[in-house]
């Protein structure tokens, strides 16, 4: 027998009415991220693979180890005479901040509220909740307008409520401050004098952070690392007065709105771009993989791609995750139900039986119906698995008539109506005027 062809380990399928259910999910997501003020941006799914470098940032493990990069490469060629490189795109921020610039957002608007949802890539060991294609829905307000703590507020109103939105009821928000670049290079510099006489008692992959990436010492989940970790003292004392002050702001207007949260100084996140605020939502039941989503600043950012001096934050929720996490039970129903099922008996009434079918499809009516025939009990059957609130029913006798019959399936009662008069069938049915 031939091997068959399987699905590339760490992405997933999403059959109906899976699919469908995700549908339905991103339609009430989006109607909550219009009602909160953002607009959907649609950006490629793959990009130049130094926009990731440059934003997410070099040394990070998603430009070090996760990057789908494209065997075609693009059409740019680069300074050394080489086709440009071009990879999948791991998250949406990077893409985002590409097209505020390349679109002069900022000389239409002094604030651009943006949101995405769309499938994410990166080459990850897959396991439980971490896959190499998930889905994002991410949002990223930019421009000199989200200078605000409120703004970074709304950020995380809005993650915690798309949260909500998804059925999840037990998840931790945790909320850190990295302050200015200056203030994360005193960091660095203050956790490398804390961390230099304990190198040893950390982990190989640490040992390796503390050159090229010190920050990700602070959220490492091997043990000794964490116990080395414990013995620093993570005061704050590194940060400017003014970094202190905004992260002061943020959190009184997040106890004014009551949104609970837990201050975690050793929150740093992955990314490089991050200043200010950092902010993840986890929810521990997921085991290992519990992040759920996770945002924050990032206000040098949109410079340092090319673009005017724009402040910026946003965040990101992984679906998957969403829906492991909300154990939203897949509605059987989320599909649609039909309008109308059409049961043609007999191969010479399937011609008009199918022109029945596009006219009142064309007239906005649901319906569908059985091209290979078989008897009236087993058409009956699949009208009944459909759900169609009608059925309408065609034998040889009825077409010489020019009738078909209308069997309303709530109250089981059935009438005959003219074949040709398409308006009529669709109003008996209770669909328009
Ligand atoms: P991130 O923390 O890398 O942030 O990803 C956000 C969320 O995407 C994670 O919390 C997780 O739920 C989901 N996720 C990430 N990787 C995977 C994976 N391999 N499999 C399944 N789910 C995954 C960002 O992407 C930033 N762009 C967020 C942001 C927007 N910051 C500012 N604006």
């Amino acid at each position: 027998m031939k091997k068959g062809i399987s699905i590339p380990r760490g992405t997933a399928d999403i059959l109906p009415p899976e699919a469908a259910w995700w549908h339905s999910m991103e339609t009430v997501a989006r109607a909550m991220l219009n009602g909160y003020g953002y607009h959907e941006i649609r950006t490629p799914m793959f990009e130049e693979t130094e926009l990731f470098a440059r934003s997410v940032g070099q040394t990070s493990d998603i430009v070090q180890k996760q990057m789908l990069n494209l065997v075609a490469q693009g059409d740019r060629i680069d300074e050394q005479g080489d086709p440009v490189a071009l990879s999948l795109r791991p998250e949406g921020t990077a893409s985002i901040v590409r097209s505020y610039i390349e679109n002069s957002f900022d000389r239409q608007e002094k604030l651009s509220k943006l949101f995405y949802i769309g499938p994410m890539f990166r080459g990850e060991r897959p396991q439980k909740g971490r896959l190499r294609q998930f889905h994002q829905i991410g949002v990223e307000a930019i421009g000199p307008e989200s200078a605000s703590p409120y703004q970074d507020a709304e950020v995380i109103a809005l993650s915690v409520a798309l949260v909500h939105l998804f059925g999840v009821k037990e998840f931790t928000l945790k909320l850190n401050t990295l302050g200015t670049p200056q203030d994360k290079e005193h960091f660095g510099n203050y956790l490398r004098a804390q961390l230099q006489p304990r190198l040893g008692d950390l982990c190989l992959d640490c040992q390796n952070r503390f050159e090229r990436n010190i920050f990700r010492v602070l959220d490492c989940k091997n043990k000794s690392c964490r116990e080395v970790v414990k013995s620093v003292s993570l005061d704050y004392s590194y940060l400017s007065g003014e970094s202190r002050s905004y992260f002061e702001t943020l959190k009184s207007i997040l106890d004014g709105l009551g949104l609970k949260y837990i201050q975690d100084p050793c929150l740093v996140r992955g990314l490089d771009y991050y200043t200010h605020t950092v902010f993840e939502i986890s929810c521990p039941a997921l085991g290992s993989q519990d992040a759920i989503g996770a945002g924050g600043r990032y206000n040098q950012l949109v410079e340092q791609l090319g673009g005017p001096q724009a402040d910026a934050v946003g965040f990101a929720l992984g679906m998957e995750r969403l829906f492991l996490a909300g154990g939203a039970e897949i509605k059987q129903d989320a599909d649609g139900i039909l309008d109308a099922f059409i049961i043609a008996l007999g191969d010479s009434v399937l011609p008009r039986a199918f022109q029945l079918l596009q006219a009142l499809r064309g007239k906005g009516v649901s319906a569908d119906m059985r091209f290979s025939g078989g008897s009236l009990k087993s058409q009956m059957r699949q009208a009944d698995k459909s759900k169609a609130g009608h059925v309408l029913m065609m034998g040889e006798d009825e077409l010489k008539r020019g009738v078909v019959t209308i069997k309303y399936m709530k109250e089981g009662r059935q009438e005959e109506v003219s074949l040709e008069d398409i308006d009529t069938i669709r109003i008996k049915m209770g669909i328009g005027e």
